[in-house]
Order: C-alpha cells, then structure tokens, then sequence
C-alpha cells in the first residue's frame, strides 16, 4: 500500500474534492439536454464517425439543437468530416470554452483538441483521457440541447466508461453495424460492450448496405436482441469523398437515397425515444 505524507494526503483530498464538484456541475449541465447517446459498434471502420456526423446533421437541419463529441483521440475524424479541424476553440466571458459550429443548431467539440500532443507517455493517457472528457463536459459552454451524440473510438476503450460515469442520465447506447452475417457477431459484441458499461441500447443502425455487404445483419441482430431498428444507410462513395472533404453528406446530397435514409433513422429514433420517456 503507498503510505502519503500529510502534504501529499491533502492535495489527494483536494483532487477528490474537484472531482466531485466537477461531476456535479456536469450532472447539473447534462439536466439540460434532453437525449443523450454514445455511438459504439463491435469493431473499426464500419461508420460510426459516419453516421454520428450525418445524424448530428440531419438533427440540427430538421431544428433541433445538437451537441457533438468526438471521443475518439486517434482519429479526430468529426471535425474533420465537418471541415472544422482547423478551428481553434474560444473561451467566452464566463471562461468556458466555445464549441464550434460547423452548421447552425450543431455545436461540435473534440477531446483532441482538449489533449497535449501525441508525446505524452502511453500509460499517462488513460488518467488523461478520462480528465480532458470530463473537462469536456464540464467546461464547454453547450448550452440547452434537445440531443448529445458521444462518437465513440473503435474497440473497448475506457471512453465509453468515462462518458458512462460522467453523464448518470444517458439514453444509450446507438450500435452502428455493416450487413453481413459475420456481422451479427460484431452486434453481439457492441451488446455486449453496452451491456458493460451500464448503456441500454436505443437502436441498431446498419451501415453500407448495398451490393458488396448485402443487406440485412443489422435487422437480423436486432430482432434477436429484441432492441429496436432504426434502419439501414446504403453504401455511397459520395459518403466518402464529402467525409474526405469536410462537407457533412447529408447537406452536399440532401436528395440521395442515403440522405432519405438518414432521415428515415432519425424518425425511427425519435419514435423510439418518446416511446421510451
Ligand atoms: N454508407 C457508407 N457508404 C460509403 N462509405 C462509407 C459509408 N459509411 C462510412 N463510409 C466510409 O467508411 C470509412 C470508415 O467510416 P468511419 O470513419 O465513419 O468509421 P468508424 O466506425 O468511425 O471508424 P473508426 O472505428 O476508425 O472510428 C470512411 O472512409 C467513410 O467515408
Ligand atoms: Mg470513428
């Protein structure tokens, strides 16, 4: 056991002490945004950064308020999918940090910009990660929001956790999977995950339907996990070039079957969610 000197023990206590006022202060700003959700899914690179941005998107076009957190500090790929990586974050008169707005009613943050640069010693960035969330949460000026999307990192990092004790009220979890069969064992493991960090999930979300995934695992897993489906977004390569580009989808091509698709998730959702309240 570590025995502390007097000096030492009291800066412990202060540090608890800070914590506790921290996670006080962010219960009491999480009391003002209606819906609250993080986006995980069983393995890398089948859309979550994706389809938080474009659902985040559509939200805030259909008039609702939309906050936005990215994560994910190895990929800052929100504010990059929104053209906003090159902003640099203000404070306002009462100190609290500025997110920025890419599109009106969406308000984005991500923890990269919160974290000192990719030097910092590996076994640092666990405790680091946790402080700039709930830094986060705590010293950005969201505001009254109708919803928070948290856009996870791939695997089971200790984000999730950090986001689950941080935020007591969330909604759940939003689990994004591609079609295919071996996919319902990815579902399986985002359930799972959830399960573990105390998240009911709201919905599935299947992403890339189309010719090469095929179509299907999404709902599939859902009814075998009696959790709500919420729909499927089609393979697109414009998805790709505006994700590269920095121009949200949804707005770029307001008329693709994606972009219906992405409304058709969100009506889904709604549903869901006041089915639910
Ligand atoms: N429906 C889609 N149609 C075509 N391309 C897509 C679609 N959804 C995502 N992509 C592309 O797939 C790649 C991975 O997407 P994205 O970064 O959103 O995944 P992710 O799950 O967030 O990845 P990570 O696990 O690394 O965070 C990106 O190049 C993106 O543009
Ligand atoms: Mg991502």
């Amino acid at each position: 056991m570590a025995v502390y000197d007097k000096e030492q023990a009291k800066a412990m206590a202060e540090r608890i002490k800070q914590s506790k006022e921290a996670e006080k202060r962010i219960a009491e700003k999480m009391r003002k945004i209606k819906h609250k959700m993080m986006v995980l899914s069983g393995k890398g690179g089948v859309g979550k950064t994706t389809v938080s941005v474009n659902l985040a998107t559509t939200l805030a076009l259909k008039g609702y308020r939309v906050g936005l957190l990215d994560a994910d500090i190895h990929g800052p790929n929100v504010p990059k999918m929104l053209g906003v990586q090159e902003v640099k974050l203000m404070v306002n008169d009462e100190n609290m940090i500025v997110p920025v707005e890419p599109i009106p009613n969406l308000k984005v943050i991500s923890l990269q910009m919160a974290l000192p640069s990719d030097d910092v010693p590996v076994i640092w960035r666990g405790p680091l990660k946790h402080k700039a969330i709930q830094q986060l949460l705590d010293e950005v000026a969201w505001g009254d929001l109708d919803f928070f999307i948290v856009d996870m990192p791939p695997g089971t990092g200790d984000e999730a956790l950090s986001v689950a004790q941080l935020i007591k009220d969330m909604d759940g979890a939003l689990i994004v999977v591609t079609p295919q069969e071996v996919a319902l064992l990815d579902a399986t493991k985002a359930l799972n995950f959830a399960r573990q960090v105390n998240q009911k999930v709201v919905g599935i979300i299947e992403n890339m339907t189309g010719e090469i995934f095929g179509k299907g695992g999404g709902e599939k897993a859902a009814k075998k996990y009696n959790v709500p489906f919420l729909g499927s977004i089609p393979m697109d390569a414009n998805i790709v070039r505006c994700g590269d580009e920095g121009k949200p989808f949804v707005i770029e091509y307001a008329k693709s079957e994606a972009a219906k698709a992405f409304e058709e998730v969100v009506e889904n959702l709604l549903n869901v969610l006041e089915g639910s309240s």
